[in-house]
């Protein structure tokens, strides 16, 4: 094993794009950011130096964090914030994962423009369980707004409304030429006749969940968020904001130039700029002239697709990568997922969103959760998140508008060491019709079911599949629908879970569970890290 060394520099640069020039801030003045290379059991340390006027802290996100919550970077939830003119080391080991993950800033809206990959190769000597690849590429899908992302966010939530959409999407930073001014903003990926390609592909849009495709090639789906899948050929996937997706794509056209695309999936019909951000496949020695074709993705509403597509997503389940299904649960949570309005007598409107589990809003401490826990500090946050909702009700019947009296609070979680646990998160017809990808920190889980419908504890988990079925850390709750995940709770510390759509994020659609020391002496939270940023 390595250690490898990086240094970030958090720092402002300007930036155009769509005609529109505006100081953004990035990681060593590079946007995206620089991708982090690493193999199986390495140590990663990266120096982070915030040279930018806003507070900062950086996310690994899928990377599991063994006993060491310290390197996680959620900011009020692991640690406090890099102020200005600060510095602080995130130093974690690498173990047990190999594939495509990702690292962004994880506070205010910042990882707008502050993300890059995370590439873990297999250990030396180790193949993958496909076939090799000529070469690969990193293809990171994300959002560009023309004003100051930080501005409009505080003025939204000023008045109580819902901050402006993005002006395009973005591949590696770029919308490509459908879009004014962006001939020159084209991500453009040479390839050879006959090779095959392993394309990382990587969700870090703020609140889309995006289709992507390349015209006249299929993808074959070989990992998901840095896990192996049973490989299946598509014409297009699906990826929710948090999750990545591994596929090979075979050169296999004569020759030609082909658009590579990508493009909202939301769950209603909404009037939005359907523009697809495009850059393209190019086939080597083919004149930069020849037009290419747009790869046909599925209409904006297509729920059939995404629910198809998200069937077919299983564990490679292998001798070498088996499937560790926890069997017997030892604790089961219900979280309904919920949204309203709540007085605000300054907004425009006299009201703002809130959004709930369990029908708590989640307020953000003034100090980290972790070290509150660790030092054992008193009055930061309670445990005492109920494990269901206190009042049931028909959460998918009839449109329903009122907010169920939402309260606000710091409430956790409170698991056991090692204990399985069992979290069904159901949607609710609740004001906003989306899926909703909910993250966990420090844990991979396995999906073992979902549906449509209120979840039915007497029949559903009859159907779970606790044979191979998909390991991720980012997964989406269907619209009207539920989805069930178990995890063993081996991890020590304090772990955010958020939808990781950042919009609702923002309105308290999060939570966190405190995972208690295990009684070995490795199994604690490890000691503190002396530059850990003060509060
Ligand atoms: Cu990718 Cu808590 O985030």
């Amino acid at each position: 094993a390595a250690i490898k060394k990086y240094q970030f520099d958090v720092q402002v640069k300007n930036v155009s794009r769509l005609c529109h020039a505006k100081s953004i801030v990035t990681v060593n003045g590079r946007f995206p950011g620089p991708t982090i290379y690493v193999r199986e059991g390495d140590r990663v340390v990266v120096n982070v130096t915030n040279h930018a006027q806003y507070n900062m802290s950086i996310h690994w996100h899928g990377l599991k964090q063994y006993r060491n919550g310290w390197a996680d970077g959620p900011a009020y939830i692991t640690q406090c914030p890099i102020q200005t003119g600060s510095s602080y080391t995130y130093d974690f080991n690498v173990t047990g994962q190999r594939g495509t993950l990702w690292w962004h800033a994880h506070i205010l809206w910042l990882r707008a423009t502050v993300y890059g990959a995370i590439v873990i190769m297999p250990k030396q000597g180790t193949p993958f369980p496909f076939p090799q690849p000529h070469r690969e590429a990193e293809i990171i899908l994300g959002e560009w707004w023309n004003v100051d992302v930080e501005e409009f966010v505080k003025k939204a939530n000023n008045l109580g409304l819902a901050p402006n959409t993005s002006d395009a999407h973005t591949i590696n930073g770029k919308p490509g030429p459908l879009f004014p001014c962006s001939e020159k903003h084209t991500f453009v990926m040479e390839v050879e006749q006959g090779k095959t390609y392993l394309l990382r592909i990587i969700n870090a849009a703020l609140n889309d969940e995006l289709f992507f495709a390349i015209a006249g090639h299929n993808l074959t789906v070989v990992e998901v968020d840095a896990v192996y899948t049973k490989p299946f050929t598509t014409q297009a996937i699906l990826i929710a904001p948090g999750q990545t997706t591994n596929v090979l794509v075979q050169a296999a056209q004569a020759s030609g130039r082909y658009f590579m695309a990508t493009r909202p999936f939301m769950d209603a019909p909404v009037p939005i700029d359907n523009k697809a951000a495009t850059g393209i496949f190019q086939y080597r020695g083919i004149p930069n002239t020849v037009l290419p074709s747009l790869p046909q993705l599925p209409v904006s509403n297509d729920t059939s697709f995404a629910l198809s597509y998200g069937k077919k997503l299983k564990s490679l389940n292998t001798p070498n990568f088996p499937a560790n299904v926890p069997l017997k649960v030892d604790r089961k949570l219900f979280y309904t997922i919920g949204f309203g309005k709540e007085s605000c007598p300054t907004c425009l409107n006299g009201t703002r969103f809130v959004a709930s589990l369990n029908n708590i809003s989640f307020e953000m401490p003034q100090v980290g959760l972790l070290q509150a826990h660790y030092f054992n500090l008193k009055g930061v946050f309670k445990t005492d998140f109920p494990d269901s909702p206190q009042t049931p009700f028909n959460y998918t019947g009839a449109p329903l508008t009122a907010n169920l009296g939402t309260s606000t609070g710091t409430r956790l979680s409170k698991i056991a060491f090692n204990s399985t646990v069992e979290l069904v998160l159901q949607d609710t017809n609740l004001l906003t019709v989306e899926t909703h990808p909910f993250h966990l920190h420090g844990y991979n889980f396995f999906v073992v079911g979902t549906g449509i419908g209120n979840f039915d504890p007497a029949k559903d988990p009859a159907k779970y599949n606790l044979v191979d079925p998909v390991e991720r850390n980012t997964v989406g709750v269907p619209t009207g629908g539920w989805t069930a995940i178990r995890f063993r709770a081996d991890n020590p510390g304090v772990w955010f879970m958020h939808c990781h759509l950042e919009l609702h994020t923002g309105w308290g659609l999060k939570t966190a569970f405190v995972v208690e020391d295990g009684p070995g002496s490795d199994q604690s939270v490890l000691p503190v890290p002396k530059d850990l940023p003060p509060c």
